[in-house]
């Protein structure tokens, strides 16, 4: 049997690892171009782009600063450290209210002595945080402190459509401010997977080394990048149709003394801690009702809305959380 060198196999095989599909080739120059920079890698995971950004930015045993809520130390399991060999001292859990001062006085210089610190991570809008947006105000001073420090700024943007609809700041604004952005196709906007690393052409380059290693590197993804192509150029706009009924949800759990702190984008956190019910039993109740909640901790639940919840989907929850919540 005679084997094949890559070069001689079927046109369709290899092509994304080779950076030759075109259709994963026209989303990273979209994605790129939407935040001003100058590349981007399509990942199968917002989990993987993360961690591709923060091996990017931290090498070995040096230092990531984020928040204790974070989802790159919260819900990626060890991954910096344990792929990346990144250490991380968090702030504590503020959401979106970030106050830079604070973060700029935990930044530990180069050295020999202590860890260095060589990035910081926000995340845009703040999952834990729900669905909180971080001020552009915020944002641009958290850029000063890095710049002073000489550290990287990197941005969680799972939801940064989210806060560009909520708060009209431009995807090219955004982007001016990180080193990095990991953004994601498959949550808001509705395309089946894939997120983005977005960053400059050199980082990018090592990126795919990077990607590569953590077997991210798919040679089946056209259609994928399709998929989420099409998200772009359709449901982006349409966020704030979730934003607002995100509203309405807050505002029908709000009497039965279920706190869903001021709610901006399509996130509800409900806070139980002076309710009757747990979180468990929310969600349990709720199912039965044909309405699925997030449980994310003993008391504390979360509502989405997203592309697959219509008036209808909504209306069923606003019928159903007010009778189960006031039946406790
Ligand atoms: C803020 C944030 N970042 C990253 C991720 C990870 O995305 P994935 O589930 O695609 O790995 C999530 C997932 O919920 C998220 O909320």
């Amino acid at each position: 049997m005679r084997l094949r060198s890559h070069r001689a196999r079927p046109a369709t095989d290899l092509r994304p690892v080779y950076g030759e599909d075109p259709t994963v080739n026209a989303l990273e120059a979209e994605v790129a171009a939407l935040f001003g920079h100058e590349a981007a890698l399509f990942a199968p995971s917002g989990t993987m782009a993360n961690q591709i950004a923060l091996q990017l930015l931290v090498p070995p045993g040096e230092e990531l600063l984020c928040d204790a809520d974070a989802h790159v130390v919260t819900y990626e399991i060890g991954a910096a450290a344990a792929y990346g060999g990144i250490s991380s001292r968090t702030w504590p859990t503020v959401g979106a209210d970030i106050d830079p001062e604070v973060v700029a006085r935990m930044i530990r210089p180069d050295g020999f002595f202590a860890v260095p610190t060589r990035a910081i991570a926000v995340e845009q809008t703040h999952n834990r945080g729900g669905g909180g947006v971080i001020p552009l105000d915020t944002l641009r001073e958290l850029r000063g402190v890095a710049d002073d420090a000489g550290v990287a700024l990197h941005c969680d943007g799972a939801r940064i459509w989210h806060a560009h609809v909520a708060d009209g700041v431009s995807l090219t604004e955004y982007g001016g401010l990180f080193d990095t952005l990991s953004v994601c196709l498959s949550k808001g906007l509705g395309a089946p997977v894939g997120s983005l690393v977005v960053g400059s052409a050199e980082k990018i380059a090592r990126a795919r080394t990077i990607r590569k290693r953590m077997g991210g590197g798919m040679r089946q993804a056209g259609i994928l990048a399709a998929a989420g192509r099409y998200a772009l150029a359709h449901h982006v706009d349409r966020l704030a149709e979730d934003h607002a009924r995100a509203a309405r949800l807050a505002e029908a759990v709000a009497p039965f003394g279920v706190l869903a702190t001021t709610v901006r984008t399509n996130l509800v956190p409900l806070d139980l801690t002076k309710h009757a019910l747990d979180a468990r039993a929310l969600a349990a109740a709720a199912r039965q009702e044909g309405v699925l909640i997030s449980v994310l901790g003993p008391r504390t639940a979360r509502l989405v809305t997203h592309l697959g919840l219509d008036d209808e989907g909504l209306d069923r929850a606003l019928r159903a959380l007010p009778r189960i919540l006031a039946a406790a």
